[in-house]
């Protein structure tokens, strides 16, 4: 191939510009003047907005005090950084006098950009610290002081009545619980968190959130009260029923700061003066569902004046409270809200309500009835082959909530503490006429940014774009999911890590995956191996955990190297860093010689087999083949990991290894004829992936696999594992023209078949329905499982063509390499990052090809065109370059937008 290299610069200050150069978007630690940070260097970020071309930053200058209105007495500065001359404007970190606790920082930053001009100085941004040392809580661990029903487990009501008789200025509230809680003061709920604190592995990290809850506080009589529910923490988890996996009791941990205008403090805590009771939520359980009970409702108790005197005490108790960690990542909310699209009767005459779309969340339902009708909703993903509702893949979970009136007035009901997926409720036993706005079924999902978007010309293929997108929301609840309805919902390390590229083209997910691959380690088993799920919920059946997979336990690796490439944060690589180790290092105990060759694996999970396989067509992939890969492909990553460390003694060791494992693997399993022991798509595509066979056999793998997609009729044929790699390496290899032909089947097994059978997410089986309606196995047959949905990458990067540059990670150095196919007309990408908003778009036109690229200030670029004839590149309407023949074009361009045409 014929390569050219162009560098378009901007030399020239135009005019003014330099003014026009604004900071903006301040974040400490990846937020918005965040609460609660309680990382003692936190870095910050910010970014360049400019309407010209070429703008770079050469210096910065930040400045931190503790007194908004004052940035210069160094009685309240706590950092004057100076000018530095560095082009960092992302993850920098803090570098001024020790921060305090409960603090809060207000800071301001100015640039300057490459023609030595300096900006004005940024809007003022703040964030405040949360509780660095855990004697500072003062406050008691309390647990409900009634005697249990132990089979339903009502929801506990905890509650304290507080006096303020001074000014306040502000107050601040910590909260953490053992299981769920809702908090409301003066009747009004404090955040608009859901499933807090979270779920992480309670027994060593416990979250807890701050909330200002200044504005919420009058003067005079105060209460504060907590609804707590069993969540994940001793609730109903796994196929396996298993309760209490945390810990039996139910408990809060509250602490109120309250800072007076006269300079004085108070606390009101949680302690012995609380009173306990249980109100209207009768039965609260992820999987099933939630009882309520208006007849039980305790009305207005989480206001002042509330009788409580027959309210119990409640008991006090102790914890380690040195496990309790801020939070930071974002807390599930309620987003999209849906309306029905039909009301209708099933065959079997149940009265059905559809969505329109599989999602994640809960039914807030207007009931008109009678007091004690028990009004059941059940929720469900599909309606089976003839139209009836449909539980069975539900397996154990009910996703059921019942919902009693207390009188014959109007009642909102909607359930605090559980979700369901579904498309489809049942409703039963309800007498009342359902009128438009009766029903809404919201989304929850943890709330990150949306930084992605994908569009084409193939309504289809954006049709799969808002699938995966679904996909990614109803199982990013509060953990990565596998799925978000049957008795799993568990955080399977598979899915996340072949889910994690796609996951961050579409939403910011690095403070989500940062507070969960923090779980990662701290689940990992004493020799290394790393769960199958985490948390974990086998802590307890250690015997039943599925831990150290191939593929899977190599989340330990390969996340934080993902989460490194494509965020920038070096730190994560420095936190997970003996993690990653160790789980190298488990797999190495396990190897003979270098070759993987015990242990347990899932193997290629779900791929390709035909119910009646008598031709033999079912694509399975040796085990130790693919375990093999992983391992080289973790010993790979912990080397470079140990390289941007600098550490070399470890770089030279693993890299050292890595050539071992790739030898051990040739000698096993490749023939001398490039053929693999299993000759499936899977096996090829791994291989060449991972870059283990010796360069000269690598165009014989890819003729393999290539005709390998031939022998299916230009079919994929792989599993959670393979899918991922598949089209990628079609690409690196230059069949990016077949890569589009998989992506645009239509019939089974294809990404489209489910879209063209009218799916709204990602199913978990390539024929999760089949051609003949029937439906898949109900024992594994979710409509809602993220996994095959990481092609998305693959549209991102080589449709649109956006790409980190590796050695520049965090999207400083971009490389765009659109490649337009498949009779797309027009595809368009766009990524929000931390520097700005990269943009890709091609368009063909009749015979012109038309490319638009954005690129974010203190950026750059390398962009590749493929063209037949360099004088056929036309820059902003100008010839770029003449005489030349070639069919890579690569132009170096800084920030800016630029318009490309290309006549065919
Ligand atoms: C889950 C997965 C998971 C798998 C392990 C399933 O039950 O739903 O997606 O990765 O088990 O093979």
């Amino acid at each position: 191939m014929k390569r050219y290299f162009f560098i378009i610069a901007f030399f020239f200050s135009f005019g003014l510009y330099a003014e026009q150069v604004k900071v903006v978007q301040l974040l400490c630690e990846n937020k918005q003047n965040p609460l609660g940070i309680d990382i003692r260097n936190p870095m910050l970020s910010w970014q360049l907005r400019s309407e010209d071309n070429g703008i770079s930053q050469t210096a910065y200058e930040i400045v931190v005090t503790q007194n908004i209105n004052n940035f210069n007495s160094n009685d309240y500065v706590v950092w004057r950084s100076g000018k530095i001359i560095s082009d960092q404007s992302v993850h920098v970190v803090y570098a001024g006098s020790t921060l305090y606790s409960k603090q809060k920082y207000y800071w301001k930053v100015r640039i300057w950009d490459k023609n030595g001009k300096v900006t004005p100085w940024s809007n003022t941004a703040f964030w405040q610290t949360g509780i660095f040392n855990y004697n500072e809580w003062t406050a008691k661990w309390i647990e409900p002081g009634y005697v249990e029903d132990t089979v339903l487990r009502p929801s506990p009501l905890m509650r304290k009545e507080f006096n303020v008789d001074k000014k306040i200025k502000s107050v601040t509230a910590y909260i953490t619980s053992h299981g769920l809680y809702e908090a409301q003061i003066n009747g009004q709920k404090i955040g608009d968190g859901l499933f807090t604190p979270g779920w992480t592995s309670y027994n060593k990290r416990l979250q807890y959130q701050t909330y200002d809850v200044t504005s919420m506080i009058r003067k005079g009589k105060n209460a504060i009260g907590v609804t707590l529910a069993s969540g994940w923490y001793r609730g109903l988890l796994t196929w396996n029923s298993y309760k209490n996996i945390w810990g039996k009791s139910l408990g809060l941990l509250l602490q109120l700061e309250i800072e007076y205008a006269d300079g004085t403090n108070e606390r009101i805590v949680s302690d012995e003066t609380w009173k306990s009771s249980t109100g209207a939520i009768r039965y609260a359980e992820l999987y099933n569902g939630e009882w309520i009970d208006y007849r039980a409702a305790k009305n207005g108790w989480t206001n002042p004046c509330f009788n409580d005197s027959d309210w119990s005490n409640v008991k006090v108790t102790t914890y380690d409270n040195s496990i309790l960690v801020a939070s930071n990542s974002e807390p599930a909310r309620k987003k999209e809200k849906f309306y029905p699209v039909k009301i209708f009767r099933t065959p079997q005459n149940e009265l059905v309500a559809d969505f329109g779309q599989n999602l994640v969340g809960v039914i807030r339902m207007k009931i008109r009835a009678n007091k004690g009708d028990s009004i059941f909703i059940t929720h469900a993903e599909i309606l089976d082959k003839k139209g009836n509702f449909y539980t069975d893949n539900l397996r154990l979970a009910k996703q059921q909530n019942l919902f009693i009136p207390a009188d014959s007035t109007e009642e909102v009901f909607e359930p605090q503490f559980t979700y369901m997926g579904f498309r489809y409720i049942k409703i039963q036993n309800y007498k009342g006429i359902i009128k438009p706005g009766d029903l809404i079924a919201c989304a929850v999902y943890a709330d990150m940014k949306q930084t992605g978007k994908f569009d084409c010309s193939d309504t289809l293929i954006n049709k799969l774009q808002h699938n995966i997108q679904w996909g990614q929301k109803g199982n990013f609840l509060d953990v990565p999911t596998d799925c978000p309805q049957r008795d799993e919902r568990l955080g399977w390390t598979g899915d996340a890590e072949v889910f994690f590229p796609t996951g961050a083209f579409n939403m910011q997910i690095d403070n989500f995956f940062e507070k969960w691959i923090q779980d990662v380690s701290a689940d990992q088993l004493k020799d290394g191996s790393i769960p199958a799920t985490i948390p974990n919920p086998f802590i307890n059946h250690p015997e039943d955990d599925m831990k150290g997979s191939s593929g899977w336990a190599d989340v330990s690796t390969i996340i934080p190297w993902e989460m490194y490439i494509t965020y920038g944060d070096k730190r994560i690589l420095e936190k997970q860093y003996s993690s990653m180790k160790k789980w190298v290092d488990c797999i190495t105990s396990q190897s003979v010689n270098y070759l993987w060759t015990r242990g347990w694996h899932f193997g290629d999970w779900l791929s390709y087999a035909p119910d009646n396989d008598w031709q033999e067509r079912a694509a399975k992939t040796d085990k130790q083949l693919i375990a093999q890969c992983f391992y080289i492909y973790s010993t790979y990553i912990i080397s470079q990991t140990a390289k941007t460390l600098n550490n070399l003694d470890d770089y030279n060791f693993y890299n050292n290894m890595l050539s071992k494992e790739k030898e051990a693997y040739v000698n096993e399993y490749l023939t001398p004829n490039g053929r693999l022991i299993s000759n499936t798509q899977t096996a090829y595509v791994l291989a060449l992936q991972f870059d283990i066979v010796p360069e000269g056999t690598r165009s014989q793998l890819v003729e393999r696999l290539v005709n390998n997609i031939h022998e299916y009729n230009d079919h994929l044929t792989t599993g959670f594992l393979g899918t991922p790699f598949l089209c990628h390496v079609l690409s690196n290899f230059g069949h990016t023209d077949l890569a589009y032909k998989l992506l645009l089947q239509k019939d089974y097994p294809s990404w489209l078949y489910p879209v063209k059978n009218g799916a709204t997410t990602i199913w978990e089986r390539w024929d999760g329905q089949k051609p003949d309606g029937n439906l898949q196995d109900k024992s594994m047959n979710s409509f809602n499982h993220y996994a095959y949905g990481a092609i998305g990458d693959w549209m991102y990067k080589v449709i649109c063509g956006i790409n980190v540059d590796e050695k520049f990670p965090g999207y400083k150095h971009i490389i765009i390499k659109p490649i337009p196919g498949g009779n797309l007309t027009f595809a368009k990408a766009e990524l929000e990052t931390y520097y700005g908003k990269i943009s890709s778009f091609w368009e063909i036109k009749d015979n012109i090809t038309i490319y638009h690229f954005k690129i974010p200030c203190n950026t750059t670029a390398e962009v590749h065109i493929p063209v037949k004839n360099v004088q056929n590149v036309l820059l902003d309407g100008k010839q770029i370059l003449s005489g030349q023949n070639i069919n890579d074009l690569k132009i170096a361009l800084e920030s800016g937008n630029y318009e490309f045409k290309v006549i065919r």
